[in-house]
């Protein structure tokens, strides 16, 4: 399948390059932007992109290509950054200028171009840059110019093109569509990509790998393993697929019988239902530590895990599938740019079984190219109902990182009821399908109040409700006053226990979706 490479330099918005240009059809792969030549796999590949970068090109230790990319006789896009590390190769020069530009910036067209094909004069761009191009590098036509700077440059000998804005975000004006053309009209890719397409192709890779071995997978309850239970259920007889679900006591509320019936529906013949609460409560007791908390739960799962693969005669050299996605990679420092720091240790990447598992090659991760809404997309095509495919992320170590500080049974249960009347309230106003991630933490302190007549001393309760693409970042749910104030009450009538709510106001970044 053809596809577009992106070197990603750490740019905010180099995922959603990736994005636009799937949605026009092209496929596309994101490596850290300083991988050698040796290192990247080249089939198939018909043109390559610089991501932009919260570096300067003269700052010590900033990002730069393996530049031998422009010999390949490839197109290739600069964007941002990217534009300023090929204009200072060739021979150019990037300065901090006095001004700077952030926000829409009209470009006015100087020259006729396929980039720029059936773009308008003087469209809106999306502009964020401290440093600008103060000489364009010889061999470089200017093809368009914003009030201050250069917006766009081409090398016609070398097939470069490097632009100052920002395509991919949704404030530029027909970026998309300049995306799309660099994809369709300039690389000449084949928009050969869409979700029937993966799923064939994806079938037949796990069939080959797989053969008449068997797969074990790890069910959630969340959308991304239930769908990568539908897709292995599809690619392989139910025979060979083995789906096991761990209840660790950290799941909300009726949780566990949602999944087996799912996953029932999906033709699961080998499904393992595990009730394993007291071995997950245990080990946590007195741990206060949300790191400490994530190894605990994380090599639980694989002990429990060992033990009932051995305990329901799971063959050893079974497969483990994972649903993981490809953000799940990136924040766990594994998957682009070099520097990629581990924001939280997601304990889906890199357990020592994972690990053991990839080394001996049995490992399937039929997943790890799409983001969250592209796994729904596939959820809805393999017939998973709404309900299922529109759920919220939830995290793997569940309510033992929303109940702050120690978990205890009964603190999961306060938060297990709050947070089902929070979603439930949110679902019947039709506020659900707008959010991208709604929850209910538990704080580790009191507060005082009044009830009746009497002094209170109760728990304090978060409610985080946030918007994303992705998860990578996010905004907090602009929610109506109203609906929060009655949701508030609802909760503090309801659960004796919970005697003050707050709403988490806080965007990431600087924090994270979840508390832990
Ligand atoms: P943060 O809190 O890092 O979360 O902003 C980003 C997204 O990832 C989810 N998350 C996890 N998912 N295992 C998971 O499978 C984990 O350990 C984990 N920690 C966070 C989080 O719910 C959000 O959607």
């Amino acid at each position: 399948m053809d596809k577009i490479v992106i070197l990603d330099f750490g740019g905010q918005t180099t995922q959603l390059i990736g994005r636009r240009i799937r949605d026009k059809g092209v496929f596309t792969d994101i490596y850290h932007g300083e991988i050698t030549l040796e290192e990247l796999d080249l089939t198939d590949v018909k043109g390559i992109i610089l991501s932009g970068s919260p570096y300067s090109v003269y700052e010590e230790g900033a990002p730069e290509p393996d530049y031998r990319i422009f010999d390949l006789g490839l197109p290739i896009l600069g964007i941002c950054y990217g534009f300023q590390r090929i204009n200072t190769f060739f021979g150019g020069k990037v300065e901090s200028l006095s001004t700077k530009e952030y926000g829409r910036a009209p470009v006015q067209l100087l020259k006729k171009n396929p980039l720029f094909q059936d773009i308008k004069d003087g469209f809106l761009s999306w502009m964020s840059h401290g440093d600008s191009i103060s000489e364009v590098a010889p061999g470089f036509e200017l093809l368009g110019v914003s009030e201050h700077h250069p917006a766009a440059v081409y090398n016609s000998e070398k097939n470069i093109y490097a632009i100052q804005f920002h395509p991919e975000t949704s404030h530029c004006e027909q970026g998309f569509d300049i995306l799309g053309n660099f994809a369709l009209k300039i690389c000449k890719a084949n928009p050969e990509w869409n979700m029937d397409k993966y799923i064939e192709l994806e079938c037949n890779k796990i069939r080959q790998k797989v053969g008449d071995k068997s797969v074990l997978l790890l069910i959630s309850g969340g959308v991304d393993s239930t769908v990568a239970g539908g897709l292995l259920l599809k690619a392989l007889p139910s025979k060979q697929v083995h789906l096991m679900y761990i209840d660790t006591g950290l799941m909300r509320k009726n949780e566990s019988e949602e999944v087996a019936n799912n996953l029932k529906m999906l033709g699961a013949e080998n499904l393992y239902l595990i009730n394993a609460e007291d071995r997950f409560l245990s080990p946590l007791s007195g741990i206060e530590d949300p790191e400490a908390k994530r190894k605990i739960i994380g090599d639980m799962f694989i002990k429990v895990q060992e033990e009932e693969v051995l305990r329901n005669q799971i063959p050893s050299d079974a497969f483990l599938a994972q649903g993981t996605l490809y953000t799940d990679l990136i924040e766990s420092g594994k998957g682009v740019g070099k520097k990629a720091q581990v924001i939280k240790s997601h304990h889906n990447v890199g357990s020592p079984l994972v690990e053991a598992k990839r080394n001996a090659g049995l490992i399937i991760e039929p997943l790890e190219m799409l983001y969250k809404d592209e796994v729904r997309q596939l959820g809805a095509i393999l017939g998973l109902n709404k309900e299922v495919v529109h759920r919220h992320p939830f995290p793997g170590p569940g309510l033992g990182i929303r109940v702050l500080g120690e978990v205890s049974k009964e603190k999961c249960d306060i938060l297990r009821e709050a947070d089902w009347i929070y979603i439930n309230e949110l679902r019947k106003r039709k506020l659900y399908d707008k959010i991208w991630q709604a929850f209910a933490v538990l704080l580790p302190v009191r507060s005082v109040g009044v009830t009746g007549d009497a002094r209170d001393y109760s728990f304090v309760l978060a409610l985080r409700a946030v918007t994303s693409s992705d998860g990578m970042s996010a905004d907090v749910y602009d929610f109506p006053t109203k609906d929060l104030l009655e949701i508030s009450n609802m909760i503090t009538n309801s659960v004796k226990e919970v005697g003050r709510v707050v709403y988490d106001i806080s965007s990431k970044p600087p924090s994270t979706i979840e508390w832990e």
